[in-house]
């Protein structure tokens, strides 16, 4: 591990209306039995913008956090239709943000867009789940490494140490495809990444990679043997209680 926390994280992405938070109700009872157990598990649900402020009321006194998935950049209120920037996020009780994630890279987010977007984060004191990955096109030319090295230069460009940063390794060919990398292959990226950010950030105990992608109940097991990895984020999975109890259940066993 590298961070004592093992972070269990839910990319709920379009899912869930109001009578949704029975699923997390379900979870946070699961939690409350298993206490011990569980001293170190950090549990977070990124649900969409709408839901954000009755679960966060909710949720208020129990061991689950509240985040969003993504946000305008500027930091100011302005004329863009259907937006909503960080300061509105955290006003409405989100403590966490997903950014970078691959379906908004793919409708034409830049790592130029994500820094201010993660910067914007920063200064609202939000924690950011920074999302790298490579798509299988980039894997299959032999380019991961320079697409990764190019995605954590220009996303965190100026940002000062990685204290609000929890970064996501994503393979883009992961998420909701059912497959995930072998262990070796992982291990291998997950320690580039981790040089990578060691060389820019100095003050190493803030460092915190976790690994997202296909994450389920029968490949956590392998998945969280490797010692690069701080816990999950977790899509599909996370939509059903008994899933993603199953996932925390079989995690470090
Ligand atoms: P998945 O999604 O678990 O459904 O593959 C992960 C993600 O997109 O964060």
């Amino acid at each position: 591990m590298t961070n004592k926390y093992r972070y269990f994280i839910g990319n709920w992405k379009m899912f869930g209306d109001f009578s949704s938070l029975k699923i997390i109700n379900s979870i946070n009872n699961y939690i409350k039995i298993s206490k011990t157990k569980s001293k170190y598990n950090r549990v977070i649900f990124c649900v969409p913008n709408i839901l954000i402020n009755h679960f966060s009321n909710k949720l208020n006194k129990s061991n689950i956090s509240i985040g969003a998935q993504n946000c305008h950049q500027l930091n100011d209120y302005g004329p863009y239709t259907g937006s909503i920037n960080s300061k509105m996020i955290k006003s409405a009780g989100a403590k966490f943000l997903i950014l970078g994630h691959s379906e908004n890279r793919r409708e034409g987010e830049t790592d130029s867009l994500i820094n201010k977007k993660i910067r914007s984060a920063i200064k609202n004191d939000l924690t950011v789940i920074f999302c790298i990955g490579e798509t299988l096109k980039q894997k299959g030319k032999n380019t991961t490494n320079k697409i990764l090295s190019k995605q954590i230069e220009t996303g965190l460009k100026k940002i000062k140490n990685l204290q609000k940063i929890i970064v996501a390794y994503e393979p883009v060919w992961s998420i909701g495809t059912g497959i995930i990398p072998r262990n070796k292959e992982l291990i291998k990226t997950l320690s580039f990444i981790r040089n990578k950010l060691n060389k820019s950030f100095k003050n190493k105990s803030f460092l915190r990679i976790i690994y997202g992608g296909s994450v389920n109940s029968k490949n956590i097991g392998a998945l969280s043997t490797i010692p690069d990895i701080s816990g999950f984020l977790i899509g599909g999975a996370s939509t059903s209680a008994k899933k993603f109890i199953d996932i925390m259940k079989n995690c470090y066993m």
